[in-house]
């Protein structure tokens, strides 16, 4: 036998006792790799003559063929019976009981939304929509934001690429620009409420990029900030279902607010966790005052005859403050098992006669 057939011979027994597919690549490696036993071989043709390397070379390339064909197919019949080792073992027995399927639930903000509308809804608000992309006009322009002004950019807000008239459109950064449409469609008297979601390029434990507010607005003749006070302390007694409610308003700016306020609620924090209505601590849970002058004429309204209140809220961190979840990412990571353990009954729709939550 000549040195080229022991090869073979020794290469063809070692493919026929690989016993799986990690051994078959083995034995690929040690004969075919670039430091195999036939790849060496290859490396002496260099050193022959021509008609020596024309006859010794097609003889080792053919053997080289042969075992790359036995290998390949060696190969397909490992991973075939391994497949069907696998398929053999791995069966389902499909008369056990069905595992127990997650039910859809009703999201905490979208609870939270609906227990602050059927609260606003029953002291005579309607609820107004507006769009959640918006024009600079309606975001800024109109509420009294001088152009070019800082408080443009406080926002963190997100733009879209310029249209051909140079206008750029943006995400609404507050659900204040319902305000200005309500107003430019409406005429006084207006009581209106617009819940909805709101974008700012922001993300951390207590801010995510897309968030929910619920604006309000009270346009009459002769109303003023004590009317304003009464609606929020009824709204939070209510909402976070306690006889009464404290509230402290402490001087802020809102450029479309004059006066402005941030409105904290009496809390105690000390459990360990919050509770509203005890206590002599105070929580920051929203931004109101009367309706700036400005805002009133940009809307068609005037400021002599009438005047009113707004205010703005942020839902979920409501929600969060209500229902004792700690970490607002957590309300829109999509997680099955938070939404099964915080999500709320569909058929549970909150109102005032049956309860709220
Ligand atoms: N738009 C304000 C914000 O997002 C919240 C706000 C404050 C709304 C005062 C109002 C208001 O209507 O009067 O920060």
């Amino acid at each position: 036998m000549t040195d080229l057939a022991t090869l073979e011979a020794e290469i063809t027994a070692q493919i026929a006792a690989a016993g799986d597919v990690a051994a078959i690549e083995a034995v690929r490696v040690s004969a075919l790799g670039k430091s195999g036993s036939v790849s060496a071989l290859l490396k002496t043709l260099g050193a022959m003559s021509p008609e020596e390397r024309k006859e010794r070379g097609a003889q080792i390339n053919a053997v080289r063929d042969r075992v790359q064909t036995a290998l390949a197919e060696k190969k397909a019949a490992l991973e075939t019976a391994e497949l069907d080792a696998r398929l053999a073992s791995e069966t389902l027995d499909l008369t056990l009981p069905a595992p127990y399927r997650r039910k859809g639930s009703v999201h905490p903000t979208m609870q939270t939304m609906d227990e602050m509308v059927s609260i606003f809804a029953e002291m005579g608000f309607a609820v107004a929509e507006g769009p959640d992309i918006e024009d600079d006009f309606h975001n800024f322009t109109a509420l009294n934001f001088p152009e070019k002004h800082p408080a443009r950019e406080m926002h963190d807000t997100f733009f879209f690429n310029p249209k051909e008239t140079g206008e750029r459109m943006l995400l609404r950064t507050h659900t204040s620009p319902v305000q200005v449409r309500t107003m430019l469609n409406q005429k006084p008297p207006i009581r209106i409420i617009a819940p909805g979601r709101t974008y700012r390029c922001d993300s951390d434990a207590t801010h995510t990029p897309m968030f929910h507010q619920v604006e309000g607005l009270v346009i009459d003749k002769a109303i003023h900030m004590g009317h304003l006070k009464w609606t929020l302390e009824t709204f939070l007694a209510r909402f976070f279902e306690t006889d009464a409610v404290t509230t402290r308003f402490r001087p802020h700016h809102f450029p479309f607010t004059e006066p402005s306020a941030e409105t904290d609620v009496g809390c105690d924090r000390s459990g360990g966790e919050i509770k509203i209505g005890t206590g002599s601590d105070w929580l920051e849970i929203l931004g109101c005052g009367m309706v700036h002058p400005n805002v009133l004429k940009a809307c068609g309204i005037d400021p002599d005859e009438y005047q009113g209140f707004a205010f703005g809220m942020g839902v979920d961190r409501l929600g969060m403050l209500k229902y004792g979840m700690p970490d607002l990412r957590d309300m829109f990571a999509s997680d099955s098992r938070w939404l099964g353990h915080y999500g709320f009954s569909a058929f549970s729709a909150p109102n005032l006669a049956s309860g709220l939550s």
